[in-house]
């Protein structure tokens, strides 16, 4: 495993916590979008799997919503704590939490999945462009023709491109809650296309900031066209990109994150 992601998701897994805790409540409201793009898509689906889950911050909300989820992550804190606040919004019985690697997906879950979805820039990018191959391979050694695979609310190199044109490489300050801060410090390299962010956080201390540690971000954007050439390499054809799942527009490049919705191909 990549050190940057053994670091901050094994390691430091306490603080990555909080910053998916800073993002529970949104997790309602994207599984509603997720609901809304398979019923848009036809998509009859009871049994779906998140990739690199979480704390199963939308695949929650979607059990709520009467789905079957299965949930997987790396990262053994992170789905204890999704395990422990499915029991408490009792929706436990329709999910499944495994701690595991999307490289070997297939090899940890038996069953087959009408719906795949990874979301906020996840697993994509994060080892190298084989691996990506091998990660969306596996996913669609468990889908059934009808069934779809989602790559959502995913950073785009346009966007990112973009951003840096504007800002530089501007520091964001973000309130976490519970008198923690976070400051983002993105660096993209254009001729790579990666983002390597540092995260630093501080703990508030009337109207001082006490540095309390630090975790580095570091990998590969894409744009649409190579998400779309890394889907057909590993057995799936493009079949939408939205700009956002409120209004689904078309994608428009360097505006939003990439939703992208595919399906299986015949041959690989
Ligand atoms: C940015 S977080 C997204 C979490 C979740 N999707 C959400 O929206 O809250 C990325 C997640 O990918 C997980 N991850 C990283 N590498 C993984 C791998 N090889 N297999 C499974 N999960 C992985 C991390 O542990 C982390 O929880």
């Amino acid at each position: 495993m990549d050190m940057w992601i053994e670091d901050l998701f094994i390691r430091k897994a306490e603080l990555f916590l909080k910053v998916v805790k800073s993002k529970w409540e949104k997790g309602e409201q994207e599984a509603s979008q997720i609901a809304e793009l398979m019923e848009r898509h036809n998509i009859e689906a009871e049994n779906l799997l998140e990739l690199g889950c979480g704390n199963g911050r939308v695949a929650i909300p979607l059990a709520k919503i009467g789905y079957k989820v299965t949930c997987v992550d790396v990262s053994p804190l992170l789905i204890e704590d999704g395990r422990r606040r499915a029991a408490e919004a009792g929706v436990l019985g329709r999910m499944h939490f495994s701690v595991g690697d999307a490289r070997e997906v297939s090899k940890l879950l038996k069953e087959s999945y009408d719906f795949i979805y990874m979301t906020w820039t996840t697993l994509l990018g994060y080892y190298d462009e084989e691996s990506d191959l091998i990660m969306l391979r596996e996913a669609r050694e468990l889908v059934p023709d009808g069934g779809m695979l989602a790559i959502l609310n995913t950073i785009s190199r346009d966007a990112i491109a973009r951003r840096q044109a504007e800002c530089g490489s501007s520091i964001i300050l973000k309130d976490l809650g519970g008198g923690m801060v976070l400051a983002d410090h993105p660096r993209f390299d254009p001729a790579s296309s990666r983002l390597t962010t540092k995260w630093v956080f501080y703990k508030k201390d009337g109207r001082d900031l006490i540095y309390v540690d630090e975790a580095i971000l570091d990998f590969r954007v894409y744009d649409l066209r190579e998400l779309v050439g890394l889907g057909k390499r590993s057995g799936w054809r493009f079949v939408a990109a939205y700009n956002d799942l409120d209004s689904f527009r078309d994608y428009i490049p360097g505006k939003s994150p990439l939703n992208v919705l595919f399906s299986p191909s015949a041959s690989i």
